[in-house]
């Protein structure tokens, strides 16, 4: 089972401002819905803000497992999986026969998995000061990135934006 992460950031790594994403981009979204289902049965993790933070009408995202992460031991919704412990979340992905496994966030879930992805699709989007959340530290070095897309903003997508996949370099 891959294990992959997807983010949209903006210039100073921002992702989120009061606790919802700071951006309307829906050349974006429609990515992260093909990327996260694709063509088998996959997993997606998130953070319990995370989750409270969609819609409810969006709920569970479909065609994907969701598992949420949550330290509450009484946090349950009859519309995901919970999840006390990052190995956790990884085995119920695993043990549901997900193909892919893919965290989307919010910050503190990207930081807790970043060691155990090599692979991470990032959108930067073209603008600054977007929001109160940012994506952790992270030593680039060690990654190599592959600029798959750039699209300019128009009526559907506030800002311009750069898609990207970055490989973790095997040692
Ligand atoms: N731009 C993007 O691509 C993107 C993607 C996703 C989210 N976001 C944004 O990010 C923001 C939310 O991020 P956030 O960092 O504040 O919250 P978050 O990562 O979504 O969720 C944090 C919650 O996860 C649970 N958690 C944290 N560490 C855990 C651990 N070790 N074990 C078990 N559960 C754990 C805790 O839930 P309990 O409090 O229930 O214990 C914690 O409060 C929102 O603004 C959202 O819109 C942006």
């Amino acid at each position: 089972m891959k294990i992959l992460m997807i983010v949209a950031m903006d210039e100073q790594g921002n992702i989120g401002n009061n606790g919802s994403l700071p951006w309307r981009l829906s050349s974006d979204m429609s990515r992260f819905r093909k990327l996260t289902i694709a063509d088998g049965f996959n997993a997606v993790i998130m953070g319990r803000k995370t989750w409270d933070s969609l819609p409810e009408n969006y709920k569970p995202l479909p065609e994907r497992l969701n598992i949420v992460m949550s330290r509450n031991t009484s946090w349950s919704d009859k519309n995901a999986e919970s999840a006390l412990y990052p190995g956790r979340a990884i085995e119920i992905a695993y043990a549901n026969g997900c193909d892919e496994c893919w965290i989307i966030g919010g910050a503190q879930i990207y930081n807790m998995y970043l060691d155990r992805v090599d692979e991470i699709h990032i959108t930067n989007v073209h603008t600054s000061d977007s929001g109160d959340i940012t994506f952790p530290e992270n030593d680039w070095s060690d990654w190599r990135e592959k600029i798959i897309e750039k699209l300019p903003k128009d009526d559907k997508n506030e800002y311009d934006t750069t898609y990207t996949i970055w490989i973790r370099n095997v040692s």
